[in-house]
């Protein structure tokens, strides 16, 4: 099969590694040359059907603008939703009317118009319990405001109409939850679904979960709170009858449904849905998921295999080696040391280049130290040494990722 990935960073990466070591995937291909991409894997410009099998899509963008129903079009089977399924993750306030409908446990909310004055009276009020501002649209992880106070929800609408463009338009003001945070991944053809093992990921810069958010420092998979068990509940009380609702409203969704929750002393709700693996919680996933050709192409066909995903026993972790002056003004340039491969890490080059043969950082997060092995212990410290072998100059790495 010919497979076709697109997006550059460590989640594509790391699938693209995994279905390397697949005899099934004849060819990888790719849109641009980057040296994190396995051997062998091919440069092709143009999509169409007469040279691809299968298209896997990794970030949320592409979807959002239409890829899926461009492949659909030329009748090439495509790993991720149509564009108006992909609505879930691009509009907080229709995820938020598709969950009510479907019966889905997630925050109390309203959602009002950025220039609706009272969308000020609406925040302000809730303040006093803790209350979470969101921007509606695709915000790049920067359009959500935790609040625990009046002061807070002031500032938060000060930023949001500081830019008050497409995304910021409408905005979901909701009930502040509170638990552990965890994700729970289905693959799904539109009608069955399977599950993945959890992750939990680290968004904040530095330990403790101190600093700005980023796109993620690590990610760990399974999430030990959250169990086989408990993912299969998940599956049946949120993932299911979302897809019942989309399927009720003419929408087919094909690809991974990625549920973010909270754990709260009342059960699991959700915070958010995704549209696509998230990175670096694909990395993690791709270390313990040995078949995923299968279940990727069977989801893009409309018609997903019988059984269960093949996933190792044990853990996976994944640790993010930041460029210095990242998430704000990354430094390029650094040399890296060659990564190698052993038979418990590996490292997904994301934000790299070559530079005169040489390997140099070349973007926010460069490398994705991943290990895995019998049990989390065990794969943090074979993430942490293939990370200690790839340190370079400045190299920023939390220490804590799956603490
Ligand atoms: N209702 C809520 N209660 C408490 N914290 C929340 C709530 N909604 C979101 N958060 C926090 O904000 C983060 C980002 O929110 P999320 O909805 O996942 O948006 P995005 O990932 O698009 O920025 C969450 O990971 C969580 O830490
Ligand atoms: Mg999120």
């Amino acid at each position: 099969m010919r497979v076709r990935i697109v997006g550059v960073g460590g989640r594509e990466m790391a699938l693209a590694w995994r279905l390397a070591k697949d005899p099934n995937v004849t060819q990888l291909q790719v849109a641009r040359p980057h040296p994190g991409w396995p051997s062998r894997t091919v440069v092709v410009d143009t999509l169409n059907a007469e040279q691809t099998d299968l298209v896997i899509v990794g970030p949320e963008a592409p979807l959002v603008d239409g890829l899926a129903d461009t492949c659909a079009a030329q009748g090439i089977p495509c790993f991720g939703p149509t564009a108006a399924a992909a609505q879930l993750e691009a509009s907080k306030s229709w995820a938020k009317e598709v969950m009510l409908a479907a019966g889905v446990s997630t925050a109390a909310h309203h959602t009002v118009a950025l220039s609706d004055p009272e969308l000020d009276r609406i925040a302000l009020h809730m303040a006093a319990d803790g209350v979470v501002l969101k921007a509606d649209g695709l915000a790049g992880g920067k359009g959500v405001f935790v609040c625990d106070e009046a002061d807070d929800v002031r500032r938060a609408l000060v930023a949001l109409r500081a830019h008050p463009g497409s995304a910021a338009k409408q905005i979901v003001v909701e009930e502040r939850l509170t638990g552990p945070e965890t994700s729970v991944f289905g693959i799904t053809d539109g009608t069955r679904i399977v599950g993945l093992p959890s992750s939990r990921d680290h968004k904040r810069l530095f330990d403790g979960a101190l600093g700005p958010n980023t796109g993620g420092m690590g990610a760990i998979a399974p999430d030990p709170n959250m169990t086989a068990e408990g993912v299969e509940t998940v599956l049946r009380q949120v993932h299911e009858p979302v897809l019942a609702e989309l399927r009720k409203r003419g929408l087919s969704y094909r690809g991974v449904l990625y549920a973010g929750l909270m754990l709260t002393p009342s059960g699991p709700r959700v915070l958010e849905f995704n549209i696509r693996f998230g990175d670096p919680e694909c990395q993690a996933l791709m270390a313990l998921w040995t078949d995923p050709l299968r279940w990727l192409y069977g989801a893009a066909t409309g018609c997903l295999p019988e059984g269960q995903p093949d996933i190792a026993d044990g853990a996976a972790c994944c640790v993010v080696l930041a460029a210095p002056g990242y998430p704000t003004k990354p430094i390029r340039g650094a040399l890296i040391p060659t990564p190698q491969e052993t038979p418990s890490s590996t490292v997904f080059q994301a934000g790299v280049a070559l530079q005169a043969g040489a390997l140099t950082a070349a973007g926010g997060r460069v490398l994705g130290a991943t290990g895995w092995g019998a049990t989390l212990t065990q794969a943090r410290t074979h993430a942490y040494s293939a990370a200690e072998s790839v340190r370079f100059d400045g190299a920023h790495i939390r220490s804590d990722i799956g603490l």
